[in-house]
């Protein structure tokens, strides 16, 4: 990338102003935040602007309504949509925010035709199914928000239960961001050491349910809306990886082709991260029982793809 790396976010509510604050302040690109909302971007941008003599960066943000303001960008993270309301899951958002995705993938395609996207927008594996088939890009080049997240939920209920510090965590989720996600304690490990080693099956039986609730949980709570903090701090970790080159293996959402058997879907799984998007998927050696719990979560975003009903 030559000159200051440009980041495009769609979106200026909760998951994109908090994504391009943590961009902002980490000073590395210059940033554009779009919305439908006219006066939305524009105030979200000019009071982190405004915040740079404080916090000490040199970022500049720029608050937009306009795709021509996006052209060129290196990554774009869209998280244009509607969020969860207590009672809804990821699924209910799928034909409001599909529309949603459709247009904004296809402007973002038009304009920064080089870019590689992050899509937070839920439900997200059907999501990025889309916004492949909408950008033509290849698909290195779309992912989504997932383990990462996921990830980072299991990662807190597990130090909060084994009193260690959550840095030394290293969880594994993969499959679908939604009900289906398949957690494996096996490879979620404490420095080393399986967490199935750690703790009795019943608690850990505790611990991935509440992961897999984790989002439900935050909407329950919060009641006007999703979460936002940590799936900012999530996005920002993974479009680093490709703004810094620095070939993170993460937990993305990404299409699956022929890996595990699966075809033509998109489930969370190990990738590495670089410039190019997605350098490698890393294959993971699954037990019988985990690839069939797989399977399933593959068969959940298949349902929703079809719904969707892409030409
Ligand atoms: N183009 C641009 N922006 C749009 C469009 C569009 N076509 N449609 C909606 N938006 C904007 C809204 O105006 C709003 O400002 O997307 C923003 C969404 O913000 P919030 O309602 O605060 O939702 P948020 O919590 O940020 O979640 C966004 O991310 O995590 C997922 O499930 C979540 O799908 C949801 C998405």
């Amino acid at each position: 990338m030559k000159g200051r790396v440009k980041v495009t976010i769609v979106g200026a509510g909760n998951v994109g102003a908090s994504c391009a604050q943590r961009i902002a302040e980490k000073g590395y690109a210059d940033v554009v935040l779009l919305d439908i909302i006219e006066g939305l971007p524009q105030g979200k941008a000019l009071d982190i602007q405004q915040s740079a003599n404080i916090i000490g960066f040199n970022s500049k943000i720029t608050g937009t309504n306009n795709y021509e303001t996006t052209a060129k960008s290196d990554v774009v993270i869209i998280t244009s949509g509607v969020a969860r309301k207590p009672g809804m899951s990821r699924d209910d958002l799928l034909i409001t925010n599909q529309k949603i995705v459709s247009e904004v993938t296809r402007n973002i395609a038009k304009y920064s035709p080089n870019c590689v996207i992050i899509i937070a927008t839920n439900p997200v594996d059907a999501m990025v199914y889309l916004a492949l088939h909408e950008s033509k890009f290849p698909r290195r080049r779309v992912l989504g928000l997932s383990g990462v997240l996921d990830g980072a939920r299991l990662a807190t209920f597990i130090a909060e239960e084994l009193k260690v510090s959550v840095e030394d965590i290293s969880p594994c989720v993969i499959g679908e961001h939604g009900k289906s996600m398949v957690v494996i304690p096996r490879l979620t490990t404490v420095k080393g050491t399986p967490i199935t080693q750690l703790l009795p099956a019943d608690k850990i039986a505790k611990l991935i349910d509440r992961t897999v609730n984790g989002g439900a949980e935050i909407v329950a709570l919060l009641k006007t809306g999703s979460a936002f903090y940590a799936p900012s701090a999530a996005l920002v970790e993974m479009a680093e990886s490709v703004i810094k080159n620095k070939k993170r293996v993460l937990i993305c959402a990404a299409r699956v082709d022929g890996e595990y058997g699966i075809r033509d879907t998109v489930l969370g799984m190990p990738v590495k991260l670089s410039k190019n998007g997605i350098e490698q998927m890393v294959k993971l050696e699954l037990t019988t029982e985990e690839k069939t719990a797989l399977a399933n979560s593959a068969k959940a975003v298949q349902e929703l793809i079809q719904v969707m009903k892409l030409k």
